[in-house]
């Protein structure tokens, strides 16, 4: 055993002995990961990128790997574009502002990048947050307080539900995508209570999309405000790419949408985008937006640059869309099981029959010369493990067809199909 996270493991839990040591409750969790790396597994939470060649290949463990588990979708990371002006910005202003954006911490950079994002989604206000982790918890939590009511997918993201908690809301979680529950789940609100209902445009674990049409229009008729998370379709889904709301018509009912740099921008950050008359007083009164310092130049820089790309990408998003077709049916052909019937996104997920096959199989695949993400409760839904595969618009054709080969390869090793 020489992987030090796991001597460190077995070191704390020696150590424990349930004599009031706080880490006893992550035993199970220890024990689980102890008895997967025992069997001579690569330990799948613990890769390193050695090289980063394009948004599409990398080198890891010395050998050429190409990327399908990132949230590259758009393939900004490396734009010649991007990248100069995040190089301007590092020259003119210095690598971090060492402060908050109601202090110190607002450059002409951050301004710039949320007009960007106003021109983006057409919408009248955007703020900026240091990671959309941050834009969850904030909004969230500054708008829905403790006697105002929260319902929301049961399949949301740990950003969504922490925001919940934070802002101490009632939250109640309705079946993953069922338009009758969160109906029902409406109507349970005491009359006259303040509600706010949050989705999510694309889900990042399965790869599906939300009924938004009819979600949104139920809420409305409830009188509810609706919040969606978009940010596993900024960039991609919608004809100017602003999302699942745009794409089903309904973004101009949306109160407020959240997003990342994270993903189809390249870089990192967060923001919400509202159409609210009163969205500025969120500066002054936003807790994850106040008490932390704003992002570097160089990054509101590139994000900026990125973002205005993406208006004008839509050749990439027809590329995307092909890659992502591609790929659904040829991993259907070869026999494995997916998460969704049809691509609806740029998110494919391959159902394993249980964590030890998955982290085989994702093996097996690095092995070969391609990196997916292994994803298992309880990021999952319903305690799957799945091989999730997202894929990039920088991606070629023939790239896509070598995964399907790897594929066929690491699925017949592990007896997978
Ligand atoms: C739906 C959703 N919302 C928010 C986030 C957080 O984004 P960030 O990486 O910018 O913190 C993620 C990240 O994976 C996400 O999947």
């Amino acid at each position: 055993m020489t992987d030090p996270g796991l001597e460190m493991e077995l070191g704390g839990s020696r150590e424990g002995g349930g004599s009031g040591d706080l880490f006893s409750k992550f035993d199970p969790l220890i024990e689980q990961r102890r008895a997967l790396l025992a069997k001579g597994v690569t330990d799948p939470f613990n890769l390193v990128m050695e090289r980063v060649e394009s948004p599409a290949v990398a080198i890891c463990n010395g050998r050429r790997t190409i990327l399908l588990g990132t949230y590259n979708y758009m393939g900004m990371t490396f734009d010649p574009d991007v990248v100069a002006a995040g190089k301007k910005a590092l020259d003119e202003f210095g690598s971090g502002t060492t402060g908050s954006r109601v202090l110190n911490g607002t450059y002409v950079g951050h301004r710039e990048v949320e007009q960007a994002l106003r021109d983006f989604y057409a919408m009248d206000h955007a703020m900026v947050f240091s990671t959309g982790y941050q834009a969850n918890l904030g909004i969230i939590s500054t708008i829905a307080g403790k006697d105002d009511y929260i319902i929301l997918d049961i399949d949301s993201h740990a950003s969504i539900y922490d925001g919940c908690a934070l802002g101490n809301a009632q939250v109640i979680p309705f079946r993953h995508n069922d338009v009758d529950a969160l109906e029902k789940r409406l109507r349970r609100v005491p009359e006259g209570a303040g509600k706010l209902v949050i989705l999510e445009g694309v889900y990042s674990m399965l790869g599906d999309v939300a009924p938004l049409r009819e979600m949104v229009a139920v809420s409305k008729a409830a009188g509810a405000m609706v919040l969606v998370d978009e940010a596993h379709s900024m960039g991609f889904i919608g004809p100017n790419g602003r999302g699942v709301a745009e794409d089903q018509g309904v973004i101009d009912d949306v109160d407020f949408i959240i997003g990342t740099f994270s993903k189809s921008v390249g870089t990192v950050g967060g923001f919400c985008v509202s159409n609210h008359p009163k969205f500025e007083i969120m500066r002054l009164v936003c807790r994850p937006y106040v008490f932390t310092a704003s992002l570097p130049p160089s990054v509101v820089a590139t994000a900026a640059t990125s973002i205005r790309k993406l208006t004008g990408s839509s050749a990439k998003r027809a590329h995307l869309w092909e890659n992502s077709k591609r790929l659904h049916a040829g991993l259907k052909q070869l026999g494995f099981t997916l998460g969704t019937d049809q691509p609806q996104s740029a998110i494919i997920a391959v159902i394993m029959p249980d964590l030890e096959t998955g982290a085989a199989m994702w093996e097996a695949l690095l092995k070969e010369g391609l990196y997916v993400n292994l994803a298992r409760p309880p990021a999952t839904p319903s305690g799957m493990t799945l091989l999730r595969c997202s894929l990039c618009a920088e991606h070629s054709e023939e790239q896509v067809g070598e995964i399907l080969g790897m594929f066929a390869a690491a699925g017949r090793s592990t007896g997978c199909i």
